[in-house]
């Protein structure tokens, strides 16, 4: 008999339940939070509030998509962290008391290890990468270079020194009146845009580092100088805004990519996150020349979601990695 988990993720704005059996997907049911649109990024206690509304809703509704009685799952798998605390523990608390009265092992999961094993989710037989390979978790919470040896033996090998790439695209993003997160709008318009129309700064950060603060403020700058000379300007420039934004972050993050493949000699690279989605970036990979095996998980699997918890769950029930219930959630958790 295959292996029934439910997954699920509340370590941010989403709510998120899925059912797997063994490594295929039966639902994967995700419940966005409206309500930080009006605050131009993520309120915490609105988070933890909505998803207490959410988390039965999603589930019953994850269970039934799947066709599936609790009393078939074999385990509950859940985000452990990192994350913001309030949003992980209502998530915690709703997989511990679930797996307590029904008697079934309960398995904590590392989210950014779950943005990148999301990539073994069973998917019409298409390839799957080898380790080693090099992780490139790209999110609102996190930019993250890490060499994987194994499923559960990682090591951070670069990461951001002040914002995240998601940060980038929606803080950049709000700067021009976009509603948060800006990241999907961004991209869209960056196809209609000249991505050589403004120049941005690139930093110069050390090793395999990251910082995006910089960029911030030279597109700031470059709004700033733009509506003294014309009070339009964000009307009539946003598409080449948001394409000459979007290139300079891709050319930022091939930089890192490239380095780390020299410095490693591992050319499999997985990417991970919210912002994996990005068509410029996905594009631009699939694209090089520098004979790299690139992979991106399937859209579904890039923003927050529970599938990729119950996937690592799947991965940690066959090697009997279950969870204590007094287990806490942790907002920074160590990949
Ligand atoms: O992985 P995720 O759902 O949440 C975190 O764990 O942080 O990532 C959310 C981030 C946001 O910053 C959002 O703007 C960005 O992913 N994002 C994108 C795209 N879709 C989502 N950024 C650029 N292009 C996209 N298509
Ligand atoms: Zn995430």
């Amino acid at each position: 008999m295959p292996i029934k988990i439910l997954g699920i993720e509340s370590s941010c704005d989403e709510t998120s339940a899925a059912v797997i059996s063994d490594n295929k997907i039966l639902s994967n049911v995700i419940a966005n939070q409206e309500v930080h649109k009006n605050y131009g990024g993520v309120v915490p206690e609105l988070a933890s509030r909505a998803h207490q509304k959410n988390i039965i809703p999603v589930v019953n509704s994850a269970l039934s998509t799947a066709n599936i009685e609790k009393n078939q799952l074999d385990a509950i798998a859940y985000t452990r962290g990192p994350g913001l605390l309030g949003s992980l523990l209502v998530g915690a608390s709703f997989a511990k008391s679930l797996s307590l009265s029904l008697g079934i092992p309960l398995i904590e999961v590392n989210h950014m290890q779950a943005h990148l094993l999301c990539h073994f989710i069973e998917d019409n037989g298409k390839e799957k990468t080898k380790f080693p390979f090099i992780g490139v978790n790209i999110s609102g919470g996190h930019t993250q270079i890490v060499l994987c040896h194994d499923y559960f033996k990682m090591d951070l090998i670069g990461e951001t020194l002040d914002d995240s790439i998601g940060e980038a695209f929606d803080k950049c993003g709000k700067l021009i009146g976009l509603d948060y997160p800006a990241g999907p709008e961004i991209d869209n318009k960056s196809q209609y845009g000249d991505s050589n129309k403004f120049k941005l700064s690139i930093p110069k950060v050390k090793k395999l580092n990251f910082s995006f603060s910089g960029l911030k403020t030279s597109f700031k700058r470059c709004v700033e100088n733009g509506l003294e000379e014309d009070q339009n300007f964000i009307n009539t420039e946003s598409n080449n805004l948001c394409a000459s934004l979007q290139s300079t972050i891709i050319k930022i993050l091939s930089e890192k990519i490239l380095n780390a493949v020299k410095l490693t000699g591992v050319n499999n690279i997985v990417f991970g996150g919210g912002v994996s989605a990005n068509s410029g970036i996905r594009k631009y990979f699939d694209q090089q020349e520098e004979n790299l095996n690139v992979f991106f998980p399937k859209i579904q699997y890039t923003t927050d979601n529970a599938a990729m918890i119950a996937m690592v769950g799947y991965l940690k029930f066959k090697e009997k990695k279950f969870s204590k219930l007094e287990l806490g959630s942790k907002a920074r958790y160590k990949i």
